[in-house]
């Protein structure tokens, strides 16, 4: 079994809602493990740390887990069309794994959620795609062979899966939305079969 992992922050449980459906889709591929771990909040007061092991969800993340991954799913709610820093933070404390060339040639892919339909969602995409590029990760999108990329109102992106939450993060993830997080996850596992299989001939 190889073992993609399904990295996200979340505050709301959008992100985390989709991780899920993410994973869902990698578990389709054979012999694909979904990974899933999560992030602590970073904030401005230093006095308290978090616990090694979360009150609940998924294990924080360390860098043994990019490691041992054959594949990346990021996901991030948007923040002023980026990141959200919790997880840019744990990104940059990636630089040894950099200087070795661990991530490379590892297939990758992003998803988001934010509360308006265009308050940044492509932005907050490409833009986390970005430290995984400098890793020399083959970064995926959806193809629009995915017939929900044209139909759907809400999210849906071909930079990678979306989920508009509305200002109350309240609403559903709709079923174009999930089909979508769906393929990603799948069209991620797919290749990372494949990466793996040339890179051990
Ligand atoms: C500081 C901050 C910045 C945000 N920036 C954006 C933004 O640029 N665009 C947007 O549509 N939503 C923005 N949001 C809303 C979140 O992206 C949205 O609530 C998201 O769906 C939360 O995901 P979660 O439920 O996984 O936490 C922001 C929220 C916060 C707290």
């Amino acid at each position: 079994m190889s073992d993609i992992l399904v990295l996200y922050y979340s505050r709301y449980g959008s992100v985390a809602q989709m991780s899920q459906l993410v994973a869902r889709g990698i578990e389709e591929v054979p012999e694909m493990t979904a990974r899933i771990r999560t992030v602590p909040a970073v904030s401005a007061v230093c006095e308290a740390s978090e616990d090694a092991i979360p009150s609940e969800g998924p294990p924080y993340v360390t860098q043994d887990d990019l490691r041992e991954c054959t594949g990346l799913a990021l996901g991030s709610p948007a923040r002023f069309g980026n990141m959200a820093a919790a997880l840019k933070y744990f990104l940059d404390g990636t630089g040894s794994l950099w200087l070795s060339g661990t991530m490379i040639g590892k297939p990758a892919a992003v998803f988001t959620s934010s509360s308006s339909m265009h308050g940044g969602q492509e932005s907050t995409l490409i833009t986390m795609m970005m430290p995984l590029l400098h890793h020399g990760m083959v970064v995926l999108g959806l193809p629009y062979s995915e017939p929900d990329l044209m139909s759907t109102q809400s999210g849906g992106t071909p930079y990678g899966a979306s989920h508009v939450a509305g200002s109350d993060s309240k609403l559903p993830v709709t079923e174009e939305e999930k089909r979508l997080c769906h393929a990603l996850g799948k069209r991620l596992a797919e290749t990372a079969r494949i990466l793996e299989y040339h890179h051990k001939k």
